[in-house]
């Protein structure tokens, strides 16, 4: 496999990490083991992200959607977000990561607030690389939500209607803050977005992959980079702009 060139890796990186159900089936194991196996994968690519430069890391964890799974999955996947969380914290700290999160995370209840409110305090001078986890997170139900209080300020005559913009919308969004991501990486062979970043994906590249979340492994992000490294990124103009530039 050709190397990757570490002065272009892209500064953001989203993942979709789907196939933990799939990962299962195919070892006639449950669903939940399937998930457990998945966390083993965050940690390899967790690492390996901070090791190549990779500046902000956005993994989707749990969708507004999932929310509709049987009850038994949603609390083992959230059991399962709890002791990553607890064994992850010092690992962060060491290797310099701050953590955030983005979703309704008010709908995940206690005790997982506490520790993601905890663990993002904890890490928040750390300036190596951000971790966002997407948790309860829908784009749409973001859009909505920006709306909302956008309005809201809109009507306590903060703002007035003409000094909306993209990068004031961008401002009320969960995101805030963040860079839009590069590459957007999805596991498990489907090729939707599934309600994610509906947004901030506006001029981000797709990879999408066969390889089922529990069997990612740093090769496999590797071979997503070095794809990526390959495009002309053009945003709308033409090819001799960019080289001219
Ligand atoms: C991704 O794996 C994990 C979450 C959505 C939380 P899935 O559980 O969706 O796995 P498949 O798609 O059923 O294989
Ligand atoms: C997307 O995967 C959500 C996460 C990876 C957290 P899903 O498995 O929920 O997506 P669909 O239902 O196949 O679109
Ligand atoms: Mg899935």
């Amino acid at each position: 496999m050709k190397e990757i060139d570490p002065a272009r890796v892209p500064r953001h990186i989203a993942i979709i990490m789907d196939g933990n159900g799939r990962w299962a089936k195919k070892h006639a194991m449950g669903r939940v083991l399937g998930h457990r196996k998945g966390a083993e994968s965050v940690r390899v690519t967790v690492r390996t992200c901070r090791r190549i430069g990779i500046r902000y890391l956005t993994l989707y964890a749990f969708s507004m959607e999932n929310w509709l799974r049987p009850e038994a999955e949603v609390r083992a996947l959230l059991q399962l977000l709890q002791e990553y969380l607890d064994g992850e914290v010092q690992e962060m700290m060491d290797n310099d990561i701050r953590l955030v999160a983005i979703g309704s995370l008010d709908s995940l209840g206690d005790p997982i607030l506490t520790t993601i409110r905890e663990a993002m305090e904890r890490t928040a001078g750390n300036q190596g690389m951000v971790l966002n986890l997407a948790l309860s997170y829908g784009g749409r139900d973001e859009i909505v939500m920006a709306a909302r209080s956008m309005v809201g300020d809109g009507l306590a005559g903060i703002i007035r209607p003409e000094e909306v913009t993209k990068e004031l919308f961008a401002r009320y969004l969960y995101t805030t803050g963040l860079p839009d991501p590069d590459l957007l990486i999805r596991t498990g062979g489907e090729c939707r977005v599934s309600n994610f970043l509906l947004w901030q994906l506006a001029y981000t590249e797709f990879y999408f992959t066969d390889v089922l979340w529990p069997d990612f492994r740093e090769r496999h992000l590797l071979e997503a980079i070095v794809d990526y490294q390959k495009r002309e990124r053009r945003f709308g103009m033409t090819s001799d702009q960019l080289t001219r530039t």
